[in-house]
């Protein structure tokens, strides 16, 4: 592992996980969207700033999943319009998206972000305490599954970027979670493609993945208690707003 003296520690799950991405990297994303007009919205906005750059290469190194650059900014601007005093996110990696979701925060605002392997949360605690962000984000060391039950809501905004199998079982959870108008922001709903079938020749990910996905996109859909849009961003992302039953009852 580059730039720490954790390599040996980490546990057989993460190396695993961190060999599986660094073959699924090699194979090329696809193009949802027209290569063209990629390349066209691509010139319209911002570059990483040196801080983002550099957390999002090193996560390339160590083989660590980060929010890919559209997408990231997708996340930031919805943060900055929700105006969060409150954000959870789940899957920290090495803290790239939360470096965007911090930013948006106001100055007494919190961010709680969940990591259940302990050597990428110390490297992203390192980063947020770069980015001047250490008194705002707490990570939580553990697993998801039992961290959501520890939290208190409201939360104005949630992050769900974690284990891919447990997103459909941690909806509920994390819907009861939101404040009504609150929003869940869902990463990987296209899963490179995989949830799509016949969309590529050979799948990047578990089958198990991307049924897991597909059940969740369509939990989505059909939750009354959320209105969701699926954009073809990055891996592919959904944003969903917490219906106010007592503004639009449904
Ligand atoms: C896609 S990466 C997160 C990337 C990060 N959001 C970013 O953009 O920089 C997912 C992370 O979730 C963590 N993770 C996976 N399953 C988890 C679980 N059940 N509980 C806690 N963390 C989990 C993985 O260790 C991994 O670091």
């Amino acid at each position: 592992m580059r730039g720490s003296g954790f390599g040996n520690r980490e546990s057989t799950g993460a190396r695993l996980e961190s060999a599986r991405y660094l073959a699924v990297q090699s194979m090329a994303m696809p193009d949802f969207v027209h290569a063209a007009v990629r390349a066209y919205l691509s010139g319209l906005t911002p570059p990483d700033d040196g801080l983002l750059a550099e957390v999002r290469d090193r996560s390339k190194a160590d083989g660590v999943p980060a929010l890919s650059p559209d997408a990231a900014r997708l996340l930031h601007v919805v943060a900055l319009a929700a105006a969060p005093r409150r954000i959870f996110e789940i899957g920290t990696g090495y803290g790239c998206s939360g470096i965007q979701l911090a930013r948006a925060l106001a100055a007494d605002g919190l961010l709680f972000t969940v990591e259940r392997d302990p050597r990428r949360a110390a490297v992203a605690r390192g980063h947020f305490e770069r980015a001047g962000l250490a008194d705002r984000v707490n990570v939580m060391v553990g697993e998801a599954t039992r961290l959501v039950y520890k939290v208190a809501g409201p939360f104005d905004l949630i992050f769900q970027d974690g284990g891919k199998d447990h997103y459909e079982p941690l909806l509920d959870r994390l819907v009861d979670l939101l404040r009504p108008r609150g929003i869940l922001v869902s990463d990987n709903i296209l899963w490179q493609g995989d949830v799509i079938p016949g969309f590529r020749d050979e799948p990047a990910h578990a089958p198990a993945s991307a049924t897991a996905i597909i059940r969740y996109s369509r939990r989505l859909a059909d939750d009354p208690r959320l209105e969701t849009v699926f954009l073809p961003i990055g891996d592919g992302v959904a944003v969903s707003v917490k219906r106010d039953t007592k503004v639009c009852p449904q």
